[in-house]
């Protein structure tokens, strides 16, 4: 079950993934939730019931894994990244442990690790886990602070009392706890983690500077596209292995430089 803002951008730069995106969702509508008032937006407390209620109505109550991938573009403010995802992300541990069942599986995307918000977020995660642990996949791009926290085997069901503390922090934004709360060893561990993925990042960041410099070049996107898909040899996923069941006649394909993108 997917969740997603489906606010589509209006620059010609998002353009190619919004009819990707548009086409896949068309065709697999039934699978979607768009919370009460169809925005999509989990910040906001009326959808996340929504999607609660809905889901729990469809998967019913043994529901074992709740994967969260949510960001915002923070390009225009990298260096406040943590704090402006951390109302997406509480929001989104909000609704996973609304509906998570005991020994269940909760994958979260997190970005840097430093602020207190998300360390005392941290630490409840790990309270309510058996393991909890912090992955940076091969695929997640080295330049960015992106990282996975993947909780495994939830202890018991979540209580009303653990979902009432998140809401209130998600109604003034400030942490679950203040740090005097936590013990010094895990504040240690993740000091650790937070300065391990700093240093990976950092010096990748290095790295491309020196490679290609401080200039900005600009690519065009179809430029891009078209290596990509030369370089991933990508070709087309034959009906019948296609995750996405095609209800309806295919739209014509979009073009990508030599190459046609089809839903
Ligand atoms: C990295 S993308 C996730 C892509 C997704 N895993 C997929 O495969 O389609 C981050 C997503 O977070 C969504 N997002 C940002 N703010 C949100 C919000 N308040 N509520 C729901 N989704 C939000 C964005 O719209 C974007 O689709």
């Amino acid at each position: 079950m997917k969740v997603l803002n489906h606010n589509l951008h209006s620059t010609e730069f998002y353009c190619f993934i919004q009819v990707a995106a548009a086409m896949l969702i068309r065709y697999s509508l039934d699978r979607w939730l768009f919370g009460l008032d169809n925005t999509g937006d989990v910040t906001k407390s009326l959808n996340r019931k929504h999607i609660v209620q809905q889901a729990k109505e469809n998967l019913g109550s043994n529901i074992r894994l709740v994967t969260a991938d949510g960001s915002l573009d923070c390009q225009l403010s990298p260096s406040e990244q943590e704090m402006i995802v951390y109302p997406l992300i509480l929001a989104e541990v909000h609704i996973a442990l609304s509906l998570l069942a005991k020994s269940g599986v909760f994958v979260l995307k997190m970005f840097t690790l430093f602020e207190t918000q998300t360390i005392s977020l941290l630490y409840l995660l790990n309270s309510l886990f058996k393991h909890v642990d912090i992955h940076k996949p091969v695929t997640s791009k080295p330049g960015n602070s992106e990282v996975y926290v993947v909780c495994k085997c939830l202890l018991a069901e979540v209580s009303d009392n653990i979902l009432s503390l998140i809401q209130s922090a998600l109604d003034t934004g400030g942490p679950l706890m203040s740090l005097s709360e936590i013990p010094r060893s895990f504040l240690q561990q993740v000091r650790t983690a937070a300065a391990k993925f700093k240093d990976m990042q950092e010096q990748t960041i290095t790295e491309n500077m020196s490679t290609y410099g401080t200039q900005v070049t600009f690519i065009s996107n179809e430029k891009y596209a078209r290596e990509y898909l030369s370089r991933m040899r990508l070709k087309p996923i034959p009906a019948d292995q296609s995750v996405v069941v095609m209800s309806y006649p295919r739209t014509k394909p979009v073009k990508v430089g030599d190459n046609f993108l089809t839903a």
